[in-house]
């Protein structure tokens, strides 16, 4: 057995994988990495063309980071929440700073979940109302609350431990909706309008959409869709909280998805690009509206590691890389570098049938018919469903890449440094795996 094999045999035999069936895996044994690209223990270089989890943003290897995480632990590595730290009141203001309007309070977290849980417990403790309201299109965690509020069917198999009071409401996209989009617009308003009006708006504590949307399918909310929730919201005291889990630090070409939407949530729950995955933290932005009814009443949030030094650290320099790199113009000015691209590979493979991407956070869908839009997996596909697309996705990791690949969707995210050089590297293997998927189109 080779030092590799064995790495990858200890991993598969001591440990547990999410989200798979535990037999027949063989995961990339990842000995270093640097940029965009990750190197196993035989020297294979795969390009990241999904960021890790969409949280790499700044890429892979950043020493800045490393020696910021050193300098604090060397300090003091850990002090409980009552206490404070230099840092965190350093990365509270820089965060502050980068947030629009008032939303100018951090609650310091663990990761995405842990933002989703207390936004949740916030807006309830908050509006004194107890029903949240979620798409069914959406990912915002495996907790309880979280994968509750989360319409992923990824929670499916654990449906008897969903969490009460959150109802989810479908908002079709425009590649797989017949009707023109005006009429999406209209008819996504009224059914959500509709919704609030049977479960009674005075329960509903809040609304949680992603910034923009990840791993459902990069799905985009019609034009002007935001702004009208925004408005609903407002009319009915529901509070608007926005998922940038995913979406947030420059994923999008901007600080925030919901920045292309020209709104300002009252909550936004942050985790992945805010340390890029140096340190799992995430946190919680609060509006001073909602920050300030806490003056005089207890905040009924915590956590052991809520505002964790290190975790600050690591939060604080990647802010600085975002700007001192430039990133997220990069990532603006790449994402139209990408779209071109893609617009090229559309033509030459009959299996792409549809390519939604905002900044450097991009979904091929892989159909079987362009006209009949037949998706090559479907939905929640089986595993014997998958037959065609886990080829694809074999062939891509053969070929040195690693990336995303859901259902019939290939995710293509890579970290916010890309050159045009490592996009066109990264198309070409794409291009390569999907003549497999070409020779299905039927
Ligand atoms: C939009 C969104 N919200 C929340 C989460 C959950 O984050 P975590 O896995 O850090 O708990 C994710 C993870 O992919 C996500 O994409």
């Amino acid at each position: 057995m080779s030092a590799t094999q064995k790495i990858i045999q200890e991993n598969v035999d001591y440990t547990l994988f999410s989200w798979s069936k535990q037999k027949g895996l063989n995961p990339i044994a990842v000995k270093h990495a640097q940029g965009v690209y990750l190197y196993d223990y035989d020297d294979k270089r795969y390009i990241d063309f999904s960021s890790g989890l969409m949280n790499v943003n700044i890429g892979h290897g950043n020493q800045r980071i490393t020696q910021a995480v050193v300098n604090q632990m060397q300090e003091v590595a850990y002090v409980t929440p009552s206490c404070v730290t230099k840092i965190r009141g350093e990365l509270g203001k820089k965060l502050a700073a980068i947030c629009p309007g008032d939303l100018n309070k951090a609650f310091f977290t663990l990761c995405g979940a842990t933002s989703i849980e207390n936004a949740i417990k916030l807006a309830r403790l908050y509006t004194g109302r107890h029903k949240i309201l979620t798409r069914y299109q959406s990912y915002h965690g495996s907790s309880n609350g979280a994968m509750t509020a989360s319409g992923d069917p990824r929670k499916l198999p654990v449906d008897a431990q969903q969490a009460p009071n959150f109802v989810h409401f479908d908002l079709p996209y425009l590649y797989r909706w017949e009707y023109g989009e005006e009429n999406l617009l209209k008819e996504s308003i009224a059914s959500l309008e509709r919704m609030i009006a049977y479960e009674g708006s005075a329960n509903i504590a809040a609304i949680v959409l992603e910034g923009e949307s990840g791993s459902s399918g990069c799905l985009k909310y019609p034009v002007g869709y935001l702004k009208s929730v925004r408005e609903i919201c407002n009319k009915h005291g529901i509070l608007l909280i926005m998922d940038e889990v995913m979406s947030g630090f420059g994923r999008t070409g901007k600080w925030f998805g919901f920045q292309h939407h020209d709104i300002i949530p009252d909550m936004i729950a942050i985790a992945k690009g805010l340390t890029c995955g140096y340190l799992p933290f995430g946190c919680l932005m609060v509006s001073d509206k909602i920050a300030a009814k806490f003056d005089d009443t207890v905040l009924a949030l915590g956590l052991t590691y809520s505002a964790h030094p290190v975790s600050c650290a690591a939060a604080l320099e990647t802010l600085k890389i975002y700007e001192d790199d430039h990133l997220i113009e990069n990532a603006a000015a790449m994402g139209k570098y990408m779209d071109a691209q893609v617009e090229l590979l559309k033509q030459k493979h009959p299996s792409i049938g549809d390519w939604r991407n905002t900044g450097l956070l991009g979904c091929l869908e892989i159909v079987k018919n362009k006209k009949t839009k037949e998706p090559m997996a479907p939905f929640n596909a089986k595993p014997n469903e998958m037959e065609v697309m886990n080829k694809v996705a074999n062939k891509i990791k053969e070929l040195g890449m690693y990336t995303f690949v859901r259902w019939n969707y290939i995710f293509v995210a890579p970290p916010l440094c890309v050159t045009k050089a490592q996009i066109n590297e990264g198309l070409s293997i794409i291009s390569e795996a999907l003549k497999i998927a070409d020779k299905e189109v039927n």
